[in-house]
């Protein structure tokens, strides 16, 4: 038990996360401990991760395996230096990594978030461009509704209004494609949207607005998660991937949500056959328990970083943390856990019931839209005229007080519980979230 209470008795000090601050410390919701598919409340209630935290609890919480690599290797080695010093973790942990990466993408380079490792993958685009003689190549193209974590590199490629208003003018240089979300043509789609394939062609537009020979790379979420789960139109990611091999522009996968597992393969490249130059993880990589993220890039990029001389730095970056000796036990043994107990097919053989209990909630008050792909789904709502936001977050903590978590963003609730999640859950989660929306005002 924690030495500490549960509530403590002054909540000013930090300033909270992504959260309204003002409303929660009027009105707390503390969770206090958790195991596999539960949380606890601080008021002693069992609540249903519907969310796996956020995005990363993806083998449940609180398994055995890993919190006892983690115990483990504090008394071992419990920091060692990143730069020009080595652990064999780190290594083996890479090893395991790419072993479960698509074909050729065979170097991992870790960061502690994904922010991190979004920011990473942008530089090492850049660079990768510059190593190659193509020096004029760096802009980038992100895309609208994207996110892509917090730093600047991140929210300049991203599409989100809310960092435009906020934090000045971010990186020059970027420009970005359309979103795919279509709802006039797309709603109720179960699985990939049918319409959209041809918002991949605006690629082009773009690059015949500032010639090819200026841009480094493309960076996507395959499905974009934190805007409200986007689902790739039908044919959109290949036709991506066609235009970025044409015009020789990398093509980044964001997919610190959608990697381990959540479609039901390791990586959503996997699950849609198109296969990126780079990919953006983290989240899952240690079951959400420690912080890491990674890089995956493709052999012919690193290839090209080794080619200078032999004692000279060949990319100028790293975090302190990269590969941390705790974070990479802890992800080697969370990469364990998701194969000995089949997590990443689960999501896959849970797909169908999941994608029908979703889809049961449509004729639900104020349900204007279900989407769902692998274990992740979203039940966007009619906003309150002028008041936007406010009825999802209602539901929100109305569903946190009948016992379930879930998320809100914008007025779309998005579910994407741990792989370990059985059909009996599954109807919890659902039941829970139709009790909230029949009471919804
Ligand atoms: C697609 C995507 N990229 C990047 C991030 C940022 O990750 P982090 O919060 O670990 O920095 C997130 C977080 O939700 C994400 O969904």
């Amino acid at each position: 038990m924690s030495t500490y209470s549960a509530i403590p008795n002054d909540l000013e000090a930090f300033w909270m996360p992504f959260t309204a601050n003002q409303q929660f410390k009027s009105n707390p919701r503390m969770l206090v401990s958790a195991e596999n598919m539960y949380y606890k409340s601080q008021d002693g209630r069992d609540i249903l991760d519907g969310t796996a935290g956020l995005w990363c609890v993806n083998a449940g919480h609180k398994r055995e395996k890993i919190v006892s690599a983690i115990q483990a290797q504090v008394e071992e080695l419990d920091y060692a230096p990143a730069f020009q010093m080595g652990h064999p973790k780190a290594f083996a942990l890479a090893n395991k990594l790419v072993e479960i990466t698509p074909e050729d993408m065979n170097h991992v380079f870790f960061t502690n978030s994904g922010s991190e490792s979004v920011e990473t993958a942008l530089k090492i685009a850049i660079a990768y461009q510059r190593m190659r003689g193509q020096v004029s190549r760096t802009r980038l193209i992100g895309r609208e509704r994207g996110y892509h974590g917090v730093n600047f590199g991140g929210i300049s490629v991203g599409g989100i209004v809310n960092n435009r208003k906020m934090f000045g003018t971010l990186l020059s240089g970027v420009d970005h494609l359309p979103h795919t979300h279509l709802p006039d043509l797309n709603s109720f789609s179960k699985g990939q949207p049918e319409h959209g394939l041809e918002l991949a062609n605006d690629l082009e537009r773009i690059i015949k607005l500032h010639d090819a020979s200026t841009i480094a790379a493309v960076i996507v979420e395959p499905v974009s998660g934190s805007t409200g789960v986007l689902i790739p139109p039908v044919g959109y990611l290949e036709r991506l991937r066609d235009l970025c091999d044409h015009y020789e522009i990398l093509l980044i996968f964001d997919e610190v949500i959608t990697g381990f597992g959540r479609l039901g393969t390791p990586f959503a490249a996997d699950y849609f056959g198109v296969v990126p130059d780079i990919i953006c993880a983290a989240k899952g990589l240690t079951n959400g328990i420690i912080p890491m993220g990674a890089v995956i890039v493709k052999d012919e990029i690193y290839s090209q970083f080794m080619t200078g001389p032999k004692d000279t730095i060949e990319l100028f970056h790293g975090y302190t943390y990269s590969g941390n000796p705790v974070a990479a036990a802890a992800a080697i043994a969370t990469l364990e856990v998701y194969e000995e107990d089949g997590l990443f097919s689960r999501a896959s053989e849970l797909a169908a019931y999941w994608q029908e209990a979703l889809h049961s909630l449509a004729d639900y008050p104020f349900v204007i839209d279900i989407r769902n792909i692998g274990l992740i789904g979203a039940i966007e709502l009619e906003p309150i005229q002028g008041h936007p936001t406010k009825r999802a977050f209602s539901a929100f903590l109305r569903a946190f007080e009948r016992g379930c978590l879930i998320r809100t963003t914008g007025d779309i609730i998005a579910i994407s519980p741990p792989l370990i999640i059985k059909k009996t859950q599954i109807d919890e989660l659902v039941g829970c979230i139709g009790d909230v929306l029949s009471e919804l005002e």
